[in-house]
């Protein structure tokens, strides 16, 4: 019998047997789903399954096409023919991914079709701002909008899975993924990670145009000591609660279908073999029915970790901590069978892990059509189309952040003389930043391009000025100083493109400086000596200590790594045909000694405040200020707002009343614009110590210039609560102040009494 026929013969074995036992549905059917039909469909086929076949369901391997992690094996064809692989990564194009799928679904016994997934962060071939620049647009329909054409041309690509969003707290700006992060703000960042889970997925994952999406890295990741990757984590459960998990949270409430692992220990304890993480939080207190994938070899890392002596142990912490597939390292497939046959794992332990995964390929509808993501005139329409591209370019302008504006510098006049500086400004491989998918820099618009598309050649000089090389932070080639002071000189205004290179920020590139490199230090400094008007465009994936760079710059825009329509977006921008409106979703330390640095910290019990404490008993640093260099949620516009006229609507709330805040904002400049308004809660006493302030509410709101709008906020009991000294989710009567402004500094305050 074909390959075809059987599987068709197989697909009506299991309505059969699914109709059969809709009848007298099985335990595991109440187990797994709150979808009895999938439930049983699932039953179904492992009930035919072998033990090997099974393990293969839990087995994910790279195909080699994109390298994301220590290269271990670079054949996969045989273990798919075996059955004994049964999801792939790092493959894409509708051709490629069919190839394997023919593979699985005709040379196998069962046929069982094949997952394939991949990292599409930030943009699947039409690349958008890195994920920490889109978050500084804190529009979340942009957002969303971005993950949703990520999705389309994804799913186009013949995908039906990527390991995105990446909803890590990040507040150490010496880990290089703080780049793919939301920032440092659980509020923001578990509204962002649930809009990126929903631009995905949409609301049918058998909709061919959406892929599944995979929270990760759960969890805490973003807090590595020392902000070295893959280090240790180590916190109270308290501060995981409170301020790490929310967002992973969001994102599964938002219905994301797997969670993926992170490399970290947390208490002493490896994610990938957390029976608390994955079994206690994620299954029984979060209810969680998709599946979870462990990061790169994390499996096998188990044995540096010190929790395991080899592969074997390494597989059974995994798989009994509540993890079921694993990437990459080929432990679940080298030693379950064994680890059940000597009774140390369960055959209803990998019937659960197979049996997620089994479930979401029916979600997709694989089974009904392995083939149905592979549609080449889908994707040769939907790739690099006008209408990705426009998106990109759209949030590219909103995630750029004002800085620094003195004498209204900017927004530039045209047909000025400028002197464009800096390699980053003709690089079209740094407009894409890291985890870049299929993105090709050759489809990149670079800034001089742009630029001088707009302000004209003969009006438009450029000079490299400084020159990286890659791994050689301290680089040193002054050689194009020359020229570029020349170009300056002759021009009416500089336009300095300065940062980092991209290779510098993401995966395994943490920092223990967040310094310029001394090149551009320098360059800086010469050029400031020109007294001529100097704009700046700041290129990086992480907050950087730039204070002697912003006070030598007129101007200052923070444009992160701004994705294929970067260049034009920047452009906009520079000229004025966009307000810019995007407010820092991480704090900016003055400098590395700073960090933790972050807007939602503790009050202590000897604060400082700047002339108003006296003496030296106070929580302070002997040189440095203890404010960062820009504050959370900060970004100046071309116009002004003013804020005035907070009300709330009781000074006295009972515990179970919503809050309403509302206040007047006034664009007093002149240009429209969109500004971020912020508020921030301080639960003035509480049974543990509470922050001096949290960001509870944002909305952002254009208004014409000369007009006024007023805001309104509506602060919930869920947003009064926190977890109280016994760790009981809930409020504590008292005082609270609430503040609402641009930024984390906000000093428009109203209080209220709780009850
Ligand atoms: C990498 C990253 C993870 C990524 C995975 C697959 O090591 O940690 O974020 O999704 O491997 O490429």
């Amino acid at each position: 019998m074909s390959n075809k026929i059987r599987l068709i013969v197989f697909l009506a074995l299991y309505t059969t047997i699914s109709v059969a036992q809709s009848v007298t549905p099985t335990k595991k059917a109440d187990v797994f789903f709150n979808e009895p039909e999938i439930a049983h469909k699932v039953d179904s086929l492992l009930s035919i399954m072998t033990i090997d076949e099974k393990i293969g369901q839990t087995v994910l391997f790279t195909s080699g096409w994109d390298v994301t992690g220590p290269t271990v094996r670079d054949n996969v064809m045989e273990e798919i023919r075996s059955g004994r692989c049964g999801n792939i990564f790092n493959r894409h194009t509708v051709a490629a991914t069919t190839k394997l799928q023919e593979i699985a679904v005709n040379e196998t016994r069962l046929g069982i079709p094949l997952l394939f997934g991949y990292d599409v962060i930030h943009g699947h071939r039409t690349i958008f701002p890195i994920s920490l620049g889109e978050s500084a647009s804190w529009d979340l329909e942009a957002i969303e909008e971005g993950a949703r054409v990520a999705a389309r041309e994804a799913s186009a690509s013949g995908l039906h899975w990527t390991f995105a969003p990446m909803v890590d707290i990040s507040r150490d700006p010496r880990w290089g993924r703080i780049s793919e992060s939301a920032g440092e703000d659980p509020y923001l960042g578990s509204l962002i990670g649930a809009a990126r889970v929903r631009g995905f997925q949409g609301d049918n994952l058998k909709d061919v145009t959406t892929v599944m999406a995979c929270v990760k890295h759960f969890a805490a990741y973003g807090a590595s000591q020392a902000g070295r990757d893959y280090h240790t984590v180590d916190m109270s459960e308290r501060v995981l609660r409170e301020t790490y998990l929310p967002p992973y949270k969001a994102a599964l409430d938002a219905g994301a279908a797997s969670v993926m692992t992170s490399f970290n220990e947390i208490d002493g304890v490896p994610a990938s073999a957390s029976t608390h993480l994955y079994t206690d939080i994620l299954r029984k207190e979060w209810g969680f029915n998709g599946f979870v994938v462990t990061d790169y070899l994390a499996v096998n890392e188990l044995i540096p970790h010190g929790v395991a002596k080899d592969k074997y142990q390494a597989a059974k912490l995994s798989i009994n901590a509540g993890i079921d597939m694993d990437m990459e390292g080929g432990a679940f497939m080298e030693n379950l069978k064994k680890l059940i046959e000597n009774g140390e794992v369960t055959e209803e332990k990998l019937d659960e892990a197979a049996g997620y995964i089994l479930a979401m390929k029916f979600r997709l509808g694989l089974f009904e059509d392995p083939f149905r993501y592979s549609n080449t005139k889908r994707e040769k329409k939907e790739i690099l189309s006008k209408e990705n591209k426009e998106a990109a370019y759209q949030m590219a302008k909103k995630s750029f952040v004002l800085l620094k504006n003195d004498n209204q510098v900017l927004p530039l006049k045209k047909n000025q003389k400028i002197a464009v500086i800096g390699q980053l400004a003709n690089s079209k491989r740094d407009m894409l930043g890291s985890w870049k998918a299929t993105g090709s820099p050759k489809e990149a618009g670079t800034i001089l391009k742009a630029i001088t598309k707009k302000n004209g050649k003969k009006n438009t000089t450029f000079a490299k000025g400084y020159t990286f090389k890659p791994l050689d932070f301290d680089h040193y080639d002054n050689s194009g100083f020359e020229q570029a002071i020349k170009n300056a000189k002759d021009a009416d205004v500089i336009l300095l493109v300065a940062g980092e290179h991209w290779s510098w920020t993401g995966e395994a590139t943490s920092r223990t400086n967040i310094h310029l490199p001394q090149i551009q230090k320098d360059l800086f400094q010469e050029l400031a000596k020109l007294d001529k008007p100097m704009v700046v465009l700041m290129m990086n994936g992480r907050p950087i200590a730039i204070g002697d760079e912003v006070d030598a710059s007129d101007a200052m825009l923070e444009i992160w790594y701004p994705g294929t329509e970067g260049g034009r977006a920047v452009a906009d921008v520079i000229f004025g045909e966009y307000n810019p409106s995007g407010k820092l979703p991480a704090t900016f330390p003055r400098n590395v000694g700073q960090i933790p640095i972050y807007h939602s910290m503790k009050n202590t019990g000897r604060p400082y405040t700047p002339g108003v404490s006296k003496g030296k008993y106070h929580s302070k640093y002997l040189f440095t200020k203890n404010t960062p260099l820009f504050q959370f949620g900060f970004g100046l516009s071309y116009t002004t707002f003013e804020y005035s006229d907070i009300k709330v609507s009781s000074n006295k709330v009972s515990a179970n009343d919503n809050v309403t805040v509302s206040v007047t904002v006034k664009n007093t400049g002149d240009y429209d614009g969109a500004e971020v308004v912020q508020l921030y809660l301080q639960d003035v006493i509480g049974s543990v110590t509470r922050p001096v302030r949290e960001l509870k509410g944002f909305k952002k709101t254009f208004i014409k210039k000369g007009k006024s709008a007023t805001v309104e906020f509506t602060l919930s009991k869920d947003d009064l609560s926190f977890f109280r000294q016994d760790m009981s989710w809930g409020t504590e009567p008292g005082d609270f102040n609430v503040f609402v402004g641009g930024d984390s500094d906000a000093e428009l305050k109203v209080s209220f009494e709780l009850e």
